[in-house]
């Protein structure tokens, strides 16, 4: 069964995703990263020349071309895949277990680098007021599509190793969701 990681730019999908990875012994692809490569463009050259709507359906398509591969691996989705009622369909459905990295605007805002391919940062306004504006627009969203939902920050509070220690309780809830699904009947 395939696992993928949603939540907002800079909640730690890639790092943590590769050690969940690690831990099932499945294989990580880091979304934007395979888009770019598969576009052959970055993400900020198709955000500056195409614009965001075209980006969205090609993430869409995209997530659609990951999740029907074979073999279960951990997927980092882009942080806005949510925004597209159809890739919210797909991650819904059985045969995936979508785990949301959940945090607050201000944590987020204190940590998440403005890296080449996060165009959306760039925009007007403090990093604050981006991921408010985000969470306001997607929180509910990532709600919908959340099979497990791991708070962040008492992660980064309590802990030393903070992503180890997340990428250890995601793969525990993956296994046992995916135990309990596979005891139940189709
Ligand atoms: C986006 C998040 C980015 C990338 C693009 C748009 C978003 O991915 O897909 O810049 O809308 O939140 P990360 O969440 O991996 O940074």
């Amino acid at each position: 069964m395939h696992v993928v990681l949603v939540g907002m730019m800079g909640s730690g999908k890639s790092t943590v995703g590769k050690r969940v990875a690690a831990r099932l012994d499945r294989p990580f692809v880091d979304a934007d990263h395979d888009l770019e490569q598969s576009l052959g463009r970055s993400i900020a050259d198709v955000f500056a020349t195409e614009g965001e709507a075209w980006f969205r359906e090609e993430e869409a398509r995209h997530l659609t071309r990951l999740l029907g591969a074979p073999t279960p691996q951990v997927v980092a989705a882009g942080g806005g895949v949510v925004l597209r009622p159809e890739s919210r369909e797909r991650l819904r459905r059985h045969d995936v277990t979508v785990v949301w990295l959940r945090a607050e605007p201000a944590f987020l805002a204190s940590r998440a680098e403005a890296k080449p391919h996060r165009p959306l940062l760039a925009e007007g306004g403090s990093a604050l007021e981006v991921f408010e504006r985000m969470d306001a627009e997607r929180r509910a969203l990532y709600e919908e599509v959340a099979d497990v939902t791991i708070d962040v920050r008492p992660f980064h509070a309590e802990e030393a190793k903070p992503k180890a220690a997340m990428a250890d309780a995601i793969a525990r809830q993956v296994v046992a969701r995916e135990q309990a699904l596979e005891g139940s009947p189709p």
